[in-house]
């Protein structure tokens, strides 16, 4: 480690210190190949801090129970520490309301628990729904499959050369038939930051509402569901410092009200007879069955972890790192960016003239650098600049610019050796 880099000045009033930082993710202290971790797949999933993985142990190892379920003590101290994670994330992302809250999966059951339940019933033969051409394939197979059934279209925003939502385009795509539209937030393949406000207001105007794809968005930006006035939002516990298995659908209480269950199940219902059944109230109508406990609590802790750092602090760090890896690639002239947004998070996709990015994922392995190669589940991305695949290296908030030598030298390597 860079000592420079150790303590930086961020304003007046704040110092980021990495290294503190670095020290409280233990996993950042291993080595790969007998090289220090260089872990630059952030995009993909974060590591933890230790404070997470502590209470994750926690809850198994002193209130392991189930939730809203039990009279004993265990059971009400397990839901009491699941039900303060659920405000936690309500305040997180401003939301009005805690049961706007729904605890899924992650991303993916988020978006399908929406496509089902929310966009499926709306639809009549020939109505339309809006994406965009860099989405992740989890916001795009569920309104197939939707639009599939129904006989919907699904209509695609493209992008330009930099990788920028064409917003024109998309004002041409509204028609009086377009009954949703659901877009990415940043992009998991370009970095790419969408003017998320704008298209949420003219989609407004037009009676149409919007959900947001905000995986790689909460973990760089404030994330404020009010003042975005999106319909729905979600997002992934995993590549939020916290724990794999869970994740959060944010929608407004009226919409998710109107929406029937995605699953049926334990603790989602009122009253059950062979008859008839009735639901409980939100969100636990949509969270059927003994959910991920020790996830939520786990999440709960990330989201305090981030807000000691500060989210503008993160944000402002992965801007830093962001700035000095596009110009330390910059002198390869064999390298070429893929996503030129000047609106970008710190996620840096490239392609090297003649070597595939499996060798060059492999090479840097060994270093000890990890870094993600492959259509990174955005295949029409590639299909867009007619390439099968890029390498990305993607930056948090325990990332040093150091680190990012290792991942440059390392490619000059490569060069050396396939070029
Ligand atoms: N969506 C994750 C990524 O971009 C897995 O790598």
């Amino acid at each position: 480690m860079n000592s420079k880099e150790e303590i930086s000045v961020i304003s007046n009033s704040t110092i980021y210190n990495v290294e503190a930082i670095r020290n409280d993710f233990p996993i950042l202290q291993t080595t790969v190949h007998d090289n220090p971790l260089v872990y630059l797949d952030n995009a993909a999933t974060t590591q933890k801090p230790i404070s997470v993985i502590k209470e994750a142990q926690k809850y198994y190892s002193t209130m392991n129970s189930n939730i809203h379920r039990g009279v004993h003590a265990l059971s009400q101290v397990a839901t009491e520490a699941y039900e303060t994670a659920r405000i936690k994330i309500k305040k997180f992302i401003n939301a009005l309301g805690k049961n706007e809250i729904i605890f899924t999966k992650g991303t993916t059951e988020s978006i399908n628990l929406v496509a089902q339940s929310y966009v499926r019933p709306n639809l009549q033969a020939g109505d339309e729904v809006i994406i965009s051409q860099m989405e992740h394939h989890s916001n795009i197979v569920p309104w197939q499959l939707a639009c599939k059934e129904k006989n919907a279209k699904l209509k695609i925003i493209p992008i330009d050369d930099n990788g920028d939502l064409i917003f024109k385009d998309f004002e041409k795509l509204i028609t009086d038939r377009t009954k949703f539209v659901s877009v990415v937030y940043a992009s998991n393949s370009l970095g790419t930051i969408n003017p998320v406000k704008k298209i949420i207001d003219l989609a407004h105007q037009n009676n149409i509402p919007v959900m947001l794809d905000a995986a790689q968005a909460v973990n760089h930006l404030p994330v404020d569901v009010q003042d975005l006035d999106c319909d729905f939002l979600a997002f992934s516990g995993h590549k939020l410092y916290g724990p794999t298995g869970i994740g959060i659908l944010y929608g407004k209480v009226n919409l998710l009200d109107s929406m029937p269950p995605y699953q049926g199940g334990g603790d989602m219902i009122s009253k059950v007879t062979f008859k008839e059944t009735t639901y409980n109230e939100l969100p636990h109508k949509f969270e059927a069955g003994t959910p991920n406990i020790a996830g939520a609590i786990g999440l709960g802790e990330a989201i305090d972890y981030i807000s000691k750092v500060g989210i503008e602090n993160i944000s402002f760090h992965e801007m830093n790192l962001l700035e000095y890896a596009t110009e330390a690639v910059s002198d390869i002239p064999s390298l070429k960016i893929i996503g030129t947004s000047k609106e970008k998070v710190s996620v840096l996709s490239f392609v090297l003239d003649d070597v595939h990015p499996h060798d060059i994922g492999t090479f840097l392995d060994f270093e000890g650098v990890a870094i993600r190669t492959g259509h990174h589940c955005t295949q029409p991305v590639m299909d867009r600049y007619n390439i099968p695949a890029t390498s990305r290296a993607s930056f948090a908030m325990y990332n040093t610019k150091a680190e990012i030598n290792v991942l440059v030298n390392g490619l000059k390597k490569i060069i050396g050796v396939f070029g």
